[in-house]
C-alpha cells in the first residue's frame, strides 16, 4: 500500500518505536512514585518535555502533556473561556471540530470568521469581528486542504486589542518550520500521530505569563495543570519525535518534491483536474485535488483496490454526499466538492511512492470516467473515509 494520508495519521518513526519499546515493556513504575524506577519514568517525561520545546521554540515549562490534539484544544479553549470577560469567542470557519465543537460549548457566542476562495483567513473580515470578542481560535493549517493561515497577522490584530488566542496547530507541527515565538499565540495544540509519534498522546503549549485554568482535575501531575497518571510511553515517543524532526527538518524540502512531482503527473496525464487552496501557502505535504465529472467516494475505493490510501473531500452520510464545511467556507462548487480528494505526504514517503501513486490515480480516474459514461457505480460505502481528521 502507499499510504498518503498522513493528514489523518502518520506512521511511527523506527526510532520513535525503539524509544517507546522500553517503556512499554517495563515502563510500569508511576512517575508520581517515590522510588527509582518511578523516578527514571520522570526523568523520561521531563527529557521528552525538553525535547518538544526544543522542537517549538518553547521553554519546557511552556509545555503540557495531553492525551492528543482534541483535548489540548479543548483545555486550551476552556482556559481562554475562564480567563476572559464577556464577549464572543471568535473562530475561523474553517477549523477542525474539536474547535468548533467546543466552541459551540462555551457559555458565550460564537462568530465565524469567513476565508477566501483560496481557504485562507480574510483578515478584512476577521479585523470586523475583533470589536466584542473575548478570545479567539485560529487554526495554523488546515486538515483538508493544508492552507497555512495568516496566523501571525491575525495574532499581532489580536494583541492591539488584548485579545488571547489559542491556535490548534495539529497539522502545521512536522511540515512547516515552527516556532512558537515567531507566530505569536498564547496557546498552541498539538498531537504527536500527525508527526511520526503515538496515538492517544499530545501537547498544550501554554505561553509563560498567561493565567491556565486546568480542564482535567486530578493529583497535581503536570505541575498541577492536567491531572492523572502520565501515558509515558506515549509521552517518551512524542519526545522522540520531535527530536528526529528536529534533525530532519531539512525533509521539508524532499515533502515539496514529492507532492510537486504528483501533482505535475495528474495535471499532465489527465484532463479536468485541479489543485485547491492558495497555491502559495500550501504545507509542503498536502494535495487536495478535484477531478472532473468524478465522484471522490467511489474513486476512494478503486484507489483502495489499487493500492493507494487517501481521503476524500466531501463526507458521505447515509449514502448522500456532502460539502464539508470548508469546502463551504471556500466556496468550492458542488460538483468541484464532490469529486475532490485529499492527498498528503509524510517523510517515509518516497519520489517513487508520488510517481506510482500519480500512476494510480490517472488510471483509477479514466476508470471510474468510463463507468460513469456507462451507468456502473461502484457502490457508495458508508462511512467514507474524508478529510475531516
Ligand atoms: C486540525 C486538527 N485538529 C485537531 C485534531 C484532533 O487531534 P487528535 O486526533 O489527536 O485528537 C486533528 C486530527 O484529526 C486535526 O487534524
Amino acid at each position: 500500500m502507499i499510504h498518503l494520508d498522513a493528514n489523518a495519521s502518520t506512521p511511527l518513526l523506527p526510532e520513535v518505536l525503539e524509544a517507546m519499546l522500553p517503556w512499554l515493556r517495563d515502563g510500569h513504575a508511576n512517575p508520581s512514585g517515590a522510588y527509582a524506577g518511578a523516578r527514571r519514568a520522570r526523568e523520561a517525561i521531563e527529557q521528552a518535555r525538553e525535547q518538544f520545546a526544543k522542537w517549538i521554540g518553547a521553554e519546557p515549562d511552556e509545555i503540557v502533556f495531553t492525551s492528543g490534539g482534541t483535548e489540548s484544544v479543548n483545555t486550551a479553549m476552556h482556559s481562554l473561556d475562564r480567563l476572559t470577560g464577556p464577549g464572543a469567542a471568535v473562530v475561523s470557519s474553517i477549523e477542525h471540530s474539536a474547535v468548533l465543537r467546543c466552541a459551540e460549548g462555551l457559555p458565550r457566542p460564537v462568530k465565524y470568521a469567513p476565508v477566501d476562495g483560496g481557504g485562507r483567513l480574510d483578515l478584512e473580515k476577521f479585523a470586523a469581528l475583533l470589536p466584542g470578542a473575548a478570545m479567539i481560535s485560529v487554526m495554523a493549517a488546515n486538515n483538508e486542504t493544508g492552507v497555512i493561515q495568516p496566523l501571525r497577522e491575525a495574532c499581532m490584530m489580536a494583541r492591539e486589542r488584548g485579545i488571547p488566542v489559542h491556535s490548534d496547530a495539529v497539522q502545521l507541527a512536522g511540515k512547516a518550520d515552527l516556532k512558537v515565538r515567531h507566530l505569536g499565540a498564547d496557546m498552541l495544540s498539538f498531537s504527536a500521530h500527525k508527526f511520526h509519534g503515538p496515538k492517544g498522546v499530545g501537547a498544550l503549549y501554554v505561553r509563560r505569563g498567561i493565567r491556565f485554568f486546568p480542564f482535567h482535575h486530578g493529583g497535581s501531575q503536570e505541575n498541577g495543570r492536567r491531572g492523572g497518571t502520565e501515558n509515558t510511553p506515549g509521552i517518551v515517543g512524542l519526545g522522540a519525535a520531535a527530536a528526529a524532526l528536529r534533525s530532519r527538518a531539512q525533509e521539508h524540502t524532499t515533502l515539496h518534491l514529492m507532492r510537486d512531482t504528483f501533482e505535475n503527473a495528474l495535471l499532465t496525464g489527465l484532463t479536468g483536474v485541479s489543485i485547491n487552496g492558495d497555491p502559495v501557502h500550501r504545507l509542503a505535504n498536502t494535495s487536495h485535488l478535484s477531478f472532473a465529472a468524478c465522484e471522490a467516494v467511489e474513486l476512494i475505493q478503486l484507489l483502495d483496490q489499487a493500492g493507494l490510501e487517501c481521503s476524500a473531500g466531501s463526507a458521505c452520510m447515509a449514502g448522500k454526499i456532502r460539502p464539508s464545511h470548508v469546502q463551504l467556507a471556500m466556496g468550492l462548487d458542488g460538483a468541484r466538492g464532490r469529486g475532490s480528494l485529499r492527498f498528503s505526504f509524510s517523510i517515509l514517503n518516497t519520489l517513487a511512492d508520488a510517481r506510482n501513486a500519480a500512476e494510480i490515480v490517472r488510471q483509477a480516474v479514466e476508470r471510474h470516467r468510463q463507468g460513469k459514461a456507462r451507468g456502473v457505480h461502484a457502490g457508495v460505502v458508508s462511512p467514507c473515509g474524508m478529510a475531516f481528521s
